[in-house]
């Protein structure tokens, strides 16, 4: 590759210091709420550190908090991922990024700032306030459900996946009827095996998402999803042509149930091996919004966001060169020891806002209002309701995600 000679050199290391053989990024976890051991070295090298990517080209991973949130509204760093030399962390996901352009998070500014503000009404505060009823309703159906049938229980399938799926499918008006399918697909865009999976995965998605844009499009009346909304609205106008909206569609259908599922299965897994912080939060469930957000802190499950220098960036007294790979291990710059002190520990009595575990600048998490509600409605439901939640296996058998994809469990096992 090009970018290998082009960038080995760029910028040199960021401590002169820094060993000839630099991390390999991503690598999987070791326990699934603490970032890889093998990022071990990284914590002492910041606020930017060099790491190996799969196919042997060096980027920068940034490790530093004040840093990151620096670089993060950079506009010279890019996340148009069809430029040329754009980092891929694996090869699956190499094969897959030149084809098409992804809305939101795959554009820059302008055209970001014109799919950002068309999307924005449906995702504030007060929106996500609006929604909490129809969440309530919805981990109340799925725990009554999971009650009548248990113990035990496979929680990934029963409570953490169908929750957020439902809330996300009422809120685009995307029939939960499909969302076999749609969760297979979005398993296979996320994780492969396979490009050929990958892409085969997106063609699908696109395809069904279509579908449902024509249908909505030759409905006599509007239905009430954001869908239904940009189709009667944006797509008539012209604001928006159908292939973006479909890009629109799939991103938002995708990043709207597969991350907040991480986060309620690995959420759960993580207190349930922190009995005291759970006591505590049992006790007091008042502490759960600051409890999502020191868990959001803590797991930070989207750990390794991708940027390309469109330009020569000068920060904290390295040069990044225009062409250089730049990668974002939220885990490693969420436990900064210097703005998070005992940055290991769970602790929710820290003031932990400014973590970057939904980003941050412009591309920052569009759904994190929806996210911080049903995160708070599905964990503190679920541990008001079964009082004597536990692991059904030994925790180092359960199986959890691999490093190159969202952070979250695999299968949970749990008895009550
Ligand atoms: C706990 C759950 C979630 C986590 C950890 C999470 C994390 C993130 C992160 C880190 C980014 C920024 C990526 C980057 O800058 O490279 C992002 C962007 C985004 N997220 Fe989330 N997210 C979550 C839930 C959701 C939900 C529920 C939705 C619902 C639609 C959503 C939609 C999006 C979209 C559309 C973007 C791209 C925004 C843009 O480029 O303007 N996310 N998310």
């Amino acid at each position: 590759m090009t970018e290998l000679t082009d960038l080995t050199g760029a910028g040199g290391p960021a401590d002169p210091t820094e060993p000839a053989d630099p991390v390999r990024f991503p690598q999987s976890r070791t326990c699934p709420f603490h970032p890889p051991t093998g990022y071990d070295p990284l914590r002492d090298r910041r606020p930017l550190a060099r790491v190996t990517l799969f196919d042997g080209r060096q980027v920068w991973l940034v490790t530093g908090h004040t840093t990151a949130r620096a670089l993060l509204v950079d506009p010279r760093l890019s996340t148009d991922r069809t430029r040329p030399g754009f980092p891929a962390p694996t090869a699956r996901f190499a094969a897959i990024q030149d084809r098409r352009r992804a809305a939101l998070l795959g554009v820059d500014d302008p055209e970001h700032r014109t799919q950002r503000r068309m999307m924005i009404p449906s995702f504030t505060v007060r929106r996500a306030g609006e929604l909490r009823p129809d969440i309530q309703r919805i981990v109340d159906g799925r725990l009554d459900a999971m009650i009548a049938q248990g113990p035990p229980a496979e929680l990934v399938s029963a409570f953490a996946l169908p929750v957020p799926s439902m809330v996300i499918c009422s809120l685009l008006g995307v029939p939960y009827a499909d969302h076999e399918f749609f969760e297979e697909q979005s398993r296979r865009l996320l994780r492969g095996p396979e490009a050929a999976d990958t892409l085969a995965a997106r063609d699908r998605l696109e395809a069904y998402l279509g579908d449902l844009i024509d249908r909505k499009r030759a409905a006599p009346e509007p239905g009430d999803g954001i869908l239904d909304d940009l189709v009667h609205q944006q797509l008539r106008d012209g604001t928006i042509d159908r292939a973006e909206l479909i890009s629109l569609a799939v991103i938002l259908l995708v990043a709207g149930h597969e991350t907040t599922a991480n986060m309620i299965s690995l959420g759960t897994y993580t207190l349930l091996q922190h009995p005291d912080r759970l006591a505590e939060l049992r006790a007091d469930p008042a502490l759960l919004p600051a409890a999502v957000e020191e868990l959001m802190r803590m797991l930070s499950i989207a750990d390794g966001l991708l940027r390309l220098a469109t330009e020569d960036i000068e920060v904290d007294g390295i040069t990044i060169r225009a062409g250089d790979g730049v990668a974002f291990s939220t885990s490693v710059i969420n436990r900064d020891a210097s703005v998070y002190p005992e940055p290991d520990t769970l602790d929710w009595h820290r003031p932990a806002r400014h973590h970057i575990a939904f980003g941050f600048g412009i591309h920052q998490c569009l759904g994190q209002n929806l996210a911080r509600a049903e995160l708070e409605i599905a964990l503190g439901s679920l541990f008001e309701r079964l009082p004597g939640l536990a692991l059904a296996a030994p925790p180092e058998e359960i199986p959890f995600k691999p490093g190159d994809t969202i952070q979250g469990m695999l299968e949970l096992p749990v008895t009550w």
